[in-house]
């Protein structure tokens, strides 16, 4: 499973990609808001840290805007994936950026009918919001599962990335279910780490130690 980090937060980026464990990042408009740094100098900043995969998403609703904001956003860096909305609009847009080898991270998938029709567009990734699914009262992580199947099955070049992720039950999930990516917001990849009896453990060595070292 790779792990991408689900935040446009400059810190959060740096700290998880320090420790090694950091394959990619996916930001969307409202992530980048909450931010407020300019969109584009973020984005190549993010870039240059990760040296992976960085989805950076379109404002435009229509072909000709999406477009044109898909070829400067990959105009910042190799890294940059354009993240594209699953609408009609997008769906063309992505196998126009397809054709002219600009990756796309088609994003708000919410069903396997959809996601099909992005891997056929030539999207790189698809992704299916888990957690909003959820929300809603679907098995969200379900539809994830789904995403992948398809892929596996027809041998579509689309890479799933499990995004809306909430906790560390969905990651757990994701890998049962051997799905390609999971993006991550910062504090589910701490989460990860955690568990009461590494720390219990510690403690009992160190105090055996110190026991020892009298
Ligand atoms: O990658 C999509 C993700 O940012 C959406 O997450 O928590 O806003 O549903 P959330």
């Amino acid at each position: 499973m790779q792990i991408f980090l689900d935040t446009a937060n400059i810190e959060e980026i740096k700290e998880i990609a320090s420790i090694g464990i950091l394959d990619g990042v996916t930001t969307n408009p409202s992530l980048i808001a909450k931010e407020n740094r300019d969109f584009k100098a973020t984005i190549k900043e993010i870039c240059d840290i990760v040296k992976g995969p960085v989805s950076a998403e379109v404002i435009a609703t229509d072909f000709e805007g999406m477009i044109k904001e898909a070829q400067e956003l990959a105009s910042i860096s190799e890294y940059v994936v354009v993240k594209i909305p699953f609408t009609y609009e997008g769906l063309k847009a992505t196998s126009y950026l397809f054709k002219k080898n600009i990756p796309v991270n088609m994003t708000l998938i919410f069903s396997p009918n959809q996601a099909v029709l992005a891997c056929k567009a030539g999207a790189r990734y698809i992704s299916p919001f888990v957690g909003r699914l959820d929300d809603i009262g679907h098995e969200g992580i379900e539809l994830a599962r789904q995403c992948q199947d398809i892929i596996d099955t027809y041998g579509y070049d689309t890479e799933v990335i499990a995004a809306s992720i909430r906790h560390t039950e969905h990651v757990l999930k994701v890998l049962e279910y051997g799905i390609d990516i999971a993006t991550l917001p910062h504090k589910v990849v701490l989460q990860m780490m955690k568990h009461p009896l590494t720390d219990i453990g510690i403690e009992k060595f160190l105090s055996d130690w110190k026991k020892f070292n009298k």
